[in-house]
């Protein structure tokens, strides 16, 4: 009957026909089918089941199921669980039935496309969400990170002691870096870099002497990468890395390793790094996070670097002047007992030897007179060798050449010691008046030593300037002395004032001495330092 029904619309549908709904799954499976008119009395499945199977089967093609007049309920059942329609069998005509399977697959195409697009919204909501959670963790990141540095910067700008700021730093990444050890290397002189502060090696190797180790970081490759490159070095696994054997820490358990350059002023002033005792251990975030602390804890390094120099400076400066004072206050007695001894008497002298004279008749007067001269003379030879003690005046008049001839004639007469003086460039020269203040001092002092110490009869001075450099150094061959033992025990004033001078005027003094040998002591004193503290001289 249908087939005679669909038939009639002439050629406006093709139609198959199955019996059972195995077949008819089999045949949706193969694709082509827009609707499928089911009968719900079927040999292998009956009712709703059968509906149920075939749009389980065939989801996007549409069903429209063909009930018994009797059971119109389970055609309505099947139409709310999804079917585009149904048919009582029994009043089928071919007009409303080709308007059913055409409004049928109309309504299933729409119903279907309805879906795609629900689909697709639900889709980009989907994006959207994920979008905005992307948003939300990275404004979160940003505003850890920037609590982070904010917390950091505080704890690193608290102290202006350096091994403080150190040990902040330390703390800072234990916050952010799950490390099993971690140390700070700062850079001490040309190539050589030192271990400023180390923590947790202790959990390596028992004792290991980390801190205050000093070598050259060209010699290890991780190392130079950080010095070359000027950015962080992460070592996933020591154990696959070349240079590592013969690292510092290589014979520790360090498997993971960071290490992070510290840029001050465009020079990389040292590193930080962080070790781990597992492999691959550090994440990228955590190199993230290591990186981030680097330009603060680089500036608080350096202030406190320059703090701790202005320091000593200003350490320096203190004791210089102190020890100014005390040696003016030497020099007053000195003057003093002079003036007393010496010249008291010999003016009192003078006094009784004209009171005498000029009581007496007037042919002994002019005996009287010449003993008078003479006492006189004497007293202006004293009084001029104290005013030369106090500060020989050719030094100001006529330069620091002139001023150590008198000086090495003065003291050759007064000890006996002999002096053998060799210059280079200083003739005809003058200096700036801290300059030549110091170098003759220095001279003066080293030579006092030679005369008190040495236990020879000769020293040997040379003197050589260039453009910029004035160089004096006093040599002996004689009994010589342990110079570390001496200068630690403090007690020297001489030697000390010879550094402290020195350093004033931006010099470096060098004291070499082997006991049973002799002693060197060199002044390089710069004639154009920048900073140096200008300052006259006794
Ligand atoms: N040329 C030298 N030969 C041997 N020993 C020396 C020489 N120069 C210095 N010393 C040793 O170094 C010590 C410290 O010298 P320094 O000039 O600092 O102090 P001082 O001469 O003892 O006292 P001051 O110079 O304050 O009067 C001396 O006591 C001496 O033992
Ligand atoms: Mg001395």
């Amino acid at each position: 009957m249908l087939q005679a029904l669909i038939g009639a619309e002439d050629g406006a549908f093709d139609c198959e026909w199955v019996k059972t709904i195995t077949a008819a799954v089999a045949r949706l499976h193969q694709g082509g089918i827009d609707v499928v008119l089911l009968g719900l009395g079927l040999s292998d499945s009956q009712g709703l089941s059968a509906f149920l199977q075939i749009q389980d089967n065939a989801p996007e093609v549409a069903v429209i199921p063909l009930t018994n007049g009797r059971d119109d309920a389970v055609g309505l059942k099947a139409v709310r669980l999804g079917a585009q329609d149904y048919l009582v069998k029994d009043l089928l005509t071919q007009q409303p039935l080709a308007h059913a399977i055409r409004n049928a697959v109309e309504r299933k195409r729409t119903h279907e496309a309805l879906k795609k697009a629900q689909n697709g919204v639900e889709l980009r909501e989907e994006d959207r969400t994920s979008e905005l959670n992307q948003l939300y963790d990275e404004e979160q990141k940003a505003h850890r990170q920037s609590e982070i540095l904010r917390v950091a910067s505080l704890a690193l700008t608290r102290s202006l002691d350096l091994d403080q700021v150190l040990l902040s730093l330390l703390d800072c990444l234990a916050t952010l870096v799950p490390y099993d050890s971690a140390c700070v290397i700062l850079h001490v002189a040309e190539s050589q870099f030192g271990v400023a502060v180390a923590r947790g090696y202790e959990y390596f190797a028992d004792g290991v002497p980390l801190k205050r180790l000093v070598f050259d970081m060209q010699a290890y490759p991780h190392l130079r990468e950080i010095l070359e490159s000027r950015r962080s070095v992460v070592i996933p696994d020591t154990a696959d890395y070349p240079g590592w054997n013969a690292s510092i820490g290589a014979g520790l358990l360090i498997r993971n390793w960071v290490g992070v350059p510290l840029i001050a002023n465009d020079n990389v002033i040292g590193l930080y790094s962080v070790d781990n005792r597992n492999p691959d251990f550090f994440t990228a975030e955590h190199r993230e996070l290591c990186e981030m602390l680097a330009p603060q804890a680089a500036i608080a390094i350096e202030n406190a670097r320059m703090y701790a120099t202005l320091g000593s400076r200003e350490e320096q400066l203190r004791s210089l002047s102190h020890r100014l004072v005390q040696m003016q206050e030497a020099e007053r007695r000195e003057i003093a007992r002079e003036l007393h001894d010496e010249v008291g008497q010999v003016l009192t002298g003078l006094n009784l030897v004209l009171g005498t004279a000029a009581r007496q008749a007037a042919e002994k007067v002019g005996e009287g007179l010449a003993q008078a001269q003479t006492l006189l003379n004497d007293l202006m030879g004293r009084v001029r060798a104290l005013s030369l003690d106090l500060r020989p005046l050719m030094l100001d008049d006529l330069g620091l050449l002139h001023a150590l001839v008198w000086l090495f004639d003065r003291y050759t007469g007064q000890t006996g010691v002999s002096v053998r003086f060799t210059q280079t460039g200083i003739r005809g020269r003058r200096f700036g008046q801290d300059i030549e203040t110091a170098a003759f001092r220095i001279v003066q002092e080293a030579l006092t030593n030679v005369a008190r110490y040495s236990g020879v009869d000769e020293a040997l001075v040379h003197i050589w300037a260039s453009d910029d450099m004035i160089s004096v150094q006093v040599e002996d061959r004689g009994r010589g002395f342990d110079v570390d033992s001496v200068l630690s025990a403090g007690q020297s004033s001489g030697l000390a004032g010879m550094r402290e001078r020195t350093e004033l005027i931006g010099g470096r003094l060098t004291i070499d001495s082997v006991p049973g040998t002799g002693t060197y002591v060199s002044a390089n004193l710069p004639l154009h330092a920048a900073g140096r503290v200008e300052r006259g001289g006794p």
